[in-house]
């Protein structure tokens, strides 16, 4: 399981020491990019997205959580991102927009919220890289974790094995050690961490790193 720290929940006056952190203890970078209009609050775009590009060899990961995130696709790509999730829910042409990212190289991942039925998936599943699953509602870092999530991913787990796809599963929102030992049993690939990494103590990211995943 690979550790995908969110950097809405760093300290910006100190993003290049908050990377290096990232690079100490974590796989990937997540980028949580959000416009004030698909959830209620507002974020970071593409100046920050390139000077991480610049500080990082790590993937980035962008999670759009804007409207129409087609548009921005490209521009996404351009500066450098490697995996690119989008939500189900405001995406009439879904499969497009998921050919589309792949076409470019890059990974493509469908993001999914609490609220939605992961059976609004079956049609697109095959054809995706990723699944992101909010277990908590898209806008903040440091949320509680919805615990119905447990029995979503549980069932997203099954219709893969039954289908016999490999697209990894990445959570995202509230997370911390003892959900992430839960998690990494039930068959995620990927744990999204915001404030348990970056307001957390060292000795707890190295336990993080060191006893539940071995780095490479
Ligand atoms: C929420 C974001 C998450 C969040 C994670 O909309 O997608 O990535 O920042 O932060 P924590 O782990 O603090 O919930
Ligand atoms: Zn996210």
């Amino acid at each position: 399981m690979k550790i995908a720290p969110s950097i809405l929940a760093a300290n910006f006056k100190n993003l290049q020491e908050e990377i290096k952190l990232v690079e100490e203890f974590g796989d990937i970078v997540h980028l949580d990019i959000m416009d004030g209009h698909f959830v209620p609050n507002i974020s970071f775009g593409f100046p920050i997205v390139k000077a991480v590009r610049e500080m990082t060899n790590l993937p980035l990961d962008a999670h759009l959580m804007i409207e129409n995130p087609e548009k921005y696709i490209e521009r996404f790509i351009d500066f450098g991102v490697n995996m690119i999730s989008v939500h189900i829910e405001n995406n009439y042409h879904i499969n497009k927009v998921i050919n589309n990212i792949k076409t470019k190289g890059v990974l493509a991942g469908i993001a999914i919220n609490p609220g939605t039925s992961i059976y609004s998936l079956d049609s697109i599943l095959k054809d995706i890289d990723f699944i992101l699953i909010m277990s908590v509602n898209p806008g903040f870092s440091g949320q509680k974790f919805i615990e119905s999530s447990i029995e979503k991913i549980k069932k997203i787990v099954n219709i893969k094995n039954e289908m016999g796809l490999n697209f990894e599963i990445e959570v995202d929102g509230g997370l911390n050690y003892e959900i992430a030992l839960k998690l990494k049993e039930i068959g995620v690939n990927i744990c999204v961490f915001g404030d348990y990494f970056f307001k957390n103590k060292r000795e707890n990211l190295y336990i993080l790193r060191n006893l539940i995943w071995k780095k490479n």
